[in-house]
């Protein structure tokens, strides 16, 4: 009888200290996998700075004007247009093609690779003001 019992302590022991471990493990990966989303946002914003600041403001920090002088929508305010989300992005920045002779100019296709694409739109969107980005309903602030 004795025996018995403690060998059910024994058991659920056991259980508890792998369901603590499993716990453990699916903390540490939702920290691994919100550390990963800061990484793409971060290194979108540095990839906009690069590609697309000739020609958009991409950030409020941006040092320098661009260089088109003929009036671009800024990365912010792409991003908080009503229809902007991940998919119009990727669509737009996958078929945009300016014809290189037209003007005034409109955006060319720069050719970017999927993971390029993945990261600037990441960071296009980590700039909508947080009303825009929990309901479908825009409030006033
Ligand atoms: C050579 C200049 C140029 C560069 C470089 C450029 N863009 Fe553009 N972009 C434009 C112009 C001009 C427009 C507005 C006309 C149009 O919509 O085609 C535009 C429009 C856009 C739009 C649509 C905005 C809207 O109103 O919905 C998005 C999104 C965009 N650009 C993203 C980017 C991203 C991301 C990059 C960098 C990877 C980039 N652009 C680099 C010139 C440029």
């Amino acid at each position: 009888m004795g025996a018995r019992n403690a060998n059910d302590r024994r058991r659920k022991n056991k259980a508890r200290r792998v369901l603590t471990a499993m716990t453990s493990l699916l903390a540490l990966c939702m920290l691994v996998e919100a550390a990963r989303g800061q990484d793409t946002i971060a290194a979108g914003r540095e990839f906009a700075h690069l590609a697309c600041s000739a020609c958009h403001v991409v950030d409020r920090d941006q040092k320098s004007r661009p260089l088109l002088t003929q009036k671009t929508p800024s990365f912010e305010e792409i991003a908080n247009k009503p229809g902007t989300t991940a998919t119009s992005l990727r669509l737009f920045l996958a078929t945009t093609s300016w014809d290189g002779k037209t003007l005034p100019i409109t955006m060319p296709n720069l050719m970017l690779t999927t993971e390029q694409a993945k990261r600037v739109i990441n960071y296009l969107l980590s700039l909508r003001k947080r009303h825009q980005k929990t309901s479908g309903f825009a409030t006033s602030r």
